[in-house]
């Protein structure tokens, strides 16, 4: 049975192989651009970013599973087969390395940690700052799915008095839950860190705008781990220069990798990490598709099963 892999490049490949062989051994796992390969023998494919018009030359495929959680990568390609079955990443790693990454963010925002290190970057002994608690501090998590949960929770077990929004209400100890469009508002305006986790859809793309940015408690900030299309990046530093936004740590972009030139690299409130807020191992991942493909064959449910109707 071939499963066709493209994630992380040809120089992972052996990685993957040593991977999926511990989990899946009756899998024949082949590169992405490997040569001499017959589209109609692929069944299983697990990839990121695949160019677009290529799955749809897998006449036999089954399954398909993608490298990350999110899966707009895949279906921005006008061809994608829709019917197809589509597998987002769900490892349980993925939701612990998110969940401390943007721990670490917020701290980070609440003590100033940018300005911090241009000062030491200018040898000056700056004092100025009169640090508060995260029990002062309101936290609120757009999207709360498999990652903003977990992250939600853990802001909240840090101390942050916690809110997240989403389209379904939620019941989660310690988080007030606001739903939809027509409570967007009222989150905002008590929030002073603002996460994004949300997918990627028509109704998220640009949600962080000039008018959301403007409804967020002064002084606040702003962590962006779901995907670059959500901020109005314009928008944002408009805001972080006006003083009304006080930071922002952004993983990532519109553009990926983000050029050289972008702004986003040089502004002095902003933090720049290159979409690592959460990478589980690639052990892990393997992990995950071999259960993912054996559900399959079982004819079992589907783990975190794109959704087309939703659009996540
Ligand atoms: P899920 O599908 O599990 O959760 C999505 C959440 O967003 C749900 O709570 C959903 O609401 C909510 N949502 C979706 N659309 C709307 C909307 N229009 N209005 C309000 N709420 C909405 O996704 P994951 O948690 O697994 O992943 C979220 C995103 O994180 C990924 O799509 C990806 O873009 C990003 N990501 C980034 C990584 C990084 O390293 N930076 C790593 C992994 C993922 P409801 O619960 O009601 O359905
Ligand atoms: C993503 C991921 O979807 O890295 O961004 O999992």
């Amino acid at each position: 049975m071939m499963i066709l892999v493209k994630s992380g490049g040809e120089g992972a490949m052996p990685e993957w192989r040593a991977a999926f062989r511990d989990v899946a051994p009756h899998l024949d796992v082949r590169g992405w651009h490997e040569p001499g390969i017959d589209a109609d023998d692929v069944r299983y494919v697990f990839c990121w970013e695949p160019e677009p018009g290529r799955l749809a030359t897998f006449r036999n495929l089954r399954l398909i599973c993608s490298s990350g959680a999110g899966v707009e990568h895949i279906t921005r390609d006008p061809d994608w087969p829709r019917a197809v079955p589509l597998v987002r990443m769900g490892a349980a790693e993925t939701a612990r390395q998110m969940a401390e990454y943007v721990a670490l963010a917020a701290l980070s925002l609440l003590r100033d940690a940018k300005r911090l290190s241009i000062a030491q970057a200018e040898r000056r002994w700056d004092d100025s700052l009169s640090p508060r608690t995260a029990g002062e501090t309101h936290a609120g998590v757009l999207g709360l799915g498999n990652l903003g949960t977990p992250t939600a929770s853990m802001l909240r077990d840090i101390g942050f008095v916690t809110a997240g929004w989403s389209r379904s209400r939620k019941a989660i100890p310690g988080v007030e839950s606001f739903v939809g469009p027509e409570e967007l508002d009222a989150f905002l305006a008590r929030t002073d860190i603002l996460v994004c986790l949300l997918p990627d859809t028509p109704h998220t793309r640009g949600l962080i705008d000039a008018r959301r940015l403007s409804r967020l408690r002064r002084g606040a900030g702003l962590i962006n781990v779901g995907r670059g299309t959500h901020v109005v990046m314009r928008d944002l530093i408009a805001a972080l220069d006006s003083g009304h936004l006080s930071g922002a740590v952004l993983d990532v972009f519109e553009t990926e990798p983000l050029p050289p030139d972008d702004p986003a690299w040089v502004h002095p409130r902003i933090v720049v990490t290159p979409h690592i807020a959460s990478s589980p191992s690639r052990r892990a991942r393997a992990a995950y598709v071999a259960e993912a493909i054996a559900a399959f064959e079982r004819g079992d449910r589907l783990p975190n099963l794109y959704d087309p109707d939703r659009g996540y």
